[in-house]
């Protein structure tokens, strides 16, 4: 075996699940004002998120913050906008749309800001068409193309070759509209918003 063959795998792992594994609760903050952080470029981690049951924020071993959803897993946190009580989640294996297949955050204090409703297919290699519409590459093997389209009349026209996975809303950051398959929202950020405990008011709003 070349070394090469025996780092990658090892890296692989270091970097996609040994953070989940060794995934740490940050310090409790112990005043409202206070505040911490992962490291050095991870947004502040304050008041509702130190203490408060469902927004379960962790560190990881990469310094990297995490969300922990109980019925959806972790996500890799990239902003958190206090001002608008918004919490913005990305696939720490981008991978999102894999994620997306069994989403749910019911039981959390999140809601979905905004609702995409996207549709996923696949389809047998031969007979995907036209050949430049971008498949999932995760989600694809060598039999099946996997795509997704936030365009419900084109995948509507594309049955039966196609099959429909799965419909699902999407808590996009903005409203995709696509006129095609696109791999965009496999990439994206989700966008979570709370309502309870409303600290709108706080006057934390330009505190970073
Ligand atoms: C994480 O942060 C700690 C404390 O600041 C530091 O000692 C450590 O080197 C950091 N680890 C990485 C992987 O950046
Ligand atoms: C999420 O889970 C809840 C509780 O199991 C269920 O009632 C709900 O239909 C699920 N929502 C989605 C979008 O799958
Ligand atoms: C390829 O993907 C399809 C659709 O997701 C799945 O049904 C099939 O089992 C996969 N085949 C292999 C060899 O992984």
């Amino acid at each position: 075996m070349t070394l090469s063959k025996q780092v990658f795998p090892l890296l692989l792992f270091s970097l996609f699940n040994f953070p989940l594994l060794h995934a740490s609760n940050p310090r409790k903050c112990s005043s409202y004002y206070d505040s911490l952080r992962c490291g050095r470029f991870e947004d502040p981690i304050r008041f509702p998120f130190c203490g408060h049951t469902g927004f379960n924020l962790h560190c990881t071993d990469l310094n990297k913050t995490v969300l922990e959803l109980p019925m959806s897993g972790i996500f890799l946190v990239d902003e958190i906008k206090y001002a608008k009580q918004q919490i913005l989640i990305n696939d720490p294996r981008k991978c999102l749309v894999k994620r997306l297949l069994t989403f749910n955050i019911s039981g959390t204090p999140f809601s979905h800001r905004l609702n995409v409703d996207y549709t996923f297919l696949t389809c047998p290699k031969e007979v995907v068409m036209p050949s430049w519409y971008p498949p999932i590459p995760c989600l694809s093997n060598s039999t099946f193309s996997f795509f997704a389209t936030s365009n419900l009349a084109l995948a509507n026209s594309m049955l039966p070759s196609y099959q429909v996975v799965k419909r699902v809303d999407v808590p996009a950051s903005w409203l995709f509209q696509e006129s095609i398959f696109s791999s965009s929202i496999n990439y994206a950020s989700l966008l979570l918003e709370w309502d309870s405990p409303n600290c709108k008011s706080c006057g934390m709003a330009n505190m970073r």
